[in-house]
């Protein structure tokens, strides 16, 4: 994703619209390249900055938040470094409650093969540092990634028609996480995952449910009773979002690679997460709060959509802090992180 000034990260040059980068090299060479289609290539290449004259065109503020400027996009979130902070925030969480930074057979798909580069495509990249993370682990792999950032912006929109640039079957891992408010039709998408992929490839999806879910093991708690206020929230922001288009499909994906009848070997599978301090154990009352926190912020960061739905101040301000002392104060209370994990027959 392109880095606004002031939250460069990594080594800065524009330069300009192309695919999106693997990993920062260590020796701060830019090479934004082309992936090349035959896998050989070995150019590497670094996140990139936006430059200063280039950056209204492409970001515009409300209430003192950056959005991204592209018209049409029902993306609600932030793109500044607050949101970023918090993407990274979930990226170590998530890596923490499923112990790796992926599930399933990927390390096998990815195998080094003499005289071909493995590659792999992450959807909706966000600050890029799942793909950093992975490029240390498989440096023998080819990374690219789409988001809407500026500088990516050809690929972002054509993420957005739902056509990727990338050659038939040239993909051996599609990776899309926390893709659901960035994608309102999800099947045309996956039918141009599923192009991309070769036979054999994997396909993973990774999404937290909007919903209000209780440990039953700790406590069987009714939303509507037990978190009336956590519940209200969701269900306001799942009303919004849907008049942007963004239904909530995030607990029907693996239906979705069902349907497709391109997968095999299907697997969902729900990791939970404690919200707040109420478990027994040490481990998960640090994993816990660190969620509590994430999800505060979410709630924070998604304020300026529900003023463009026309909900007053005052209005949006009890129903966030409503939700967050729901989340503070409600015990047994989780957040379900629901993969789909499927192979391309
Ligand atoms: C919730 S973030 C997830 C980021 C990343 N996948 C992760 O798990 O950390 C969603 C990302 O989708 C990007 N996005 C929104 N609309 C998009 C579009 N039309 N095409 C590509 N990316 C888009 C946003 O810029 C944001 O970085």
């Amino acid at each position: 994703m392109a880095i606004p000034p002031n939250n460069n990260r990594n080594s800065a040059r524009d330069d300009g619209p192309g695919t999106w980068p693997s990993h920062p090299s260590s020796n701060n060479r830019s090479q934004a390249a082309e992936p090349e289609e035959d896998g050989l290539s070995d150019a590497s290449s670094v996140l990139t900055q936006l430059g200063n004259d280039e950056f209204p065109r492409h970001f515009t503020e409300r209430e003192g938040r950056l959005f991204h400027a592209h018209d049409g996009s029902p993306y609600p979130m932030p793109v500044d470094g607050g949101e970023q902070t918090r993407l990274d925030a979930l990226h170590h969480l998530l890596y923490e409650r499923l112990d790796s930074h992926f599930a399933g057979p990927v390390g096998d798909v990815l195998a080094q093969e003499p005289g071909r580069h493995r590659r792999v495509l992450d959807l909706c990249t966000g600050t890029g540092r799942w793909v950093m993370d992975m490029a240390s682990i498989f440096p023998n792999a080819k990374f690219s990634g789409i988001d809407i950032g500026a500088i990516r912006i050809t690929c972002a929109y054509r993420l957005h028609t739902y056509l990727f640039t990338n050659s038939d079957g040239t993909m051996d891992f599609v990776h899309a996480r926390n893709v659901s408010l960035a994608v309102p039709h999800y099947p045309p998408m996956l039918r141009e995952a599923t192009r991309v992929l070769r036979r054999g490839g994997l396909f993973f999806s990774g999404e937290i449910l909007r919903q209000v879910t209780f440990d039953p093991e700790c406590f069987q708690g009714v939303p509507a009773l037990d978190a009336p206020r956590a519940d209200n929230f969701y269900r306001l922001i799942n009303r919004t979002l849907a008049l942007r288009g963004l239904n909530n499909y995030t607990d029907r994906i693996a239906e979705f690679v069902h349907a497709s009848g391109q997968f095999g070997a299907i697997r969902r599978q729900n990791y939970v997460i404690p919200i707040g301090e109420w478990s027994s154990s040490p481990s998960d009352r640090r994993l816990g709060v660190r969620c509590r926190d994430i999800l505060a912020v979410f709630a924070r960061n998604l304020a300026p959509m529900l003023k463009d739905a026309a909900h007053p101040d005052e209005f949006i301000g009890e129903i966030i802090d409503g939700f967050v002392d729901d989340i503070g104060s409600v015990r047994g209370l989780v957040a379900v992180y629901q993969t789909v994990l499927a192979r391309r027959c």
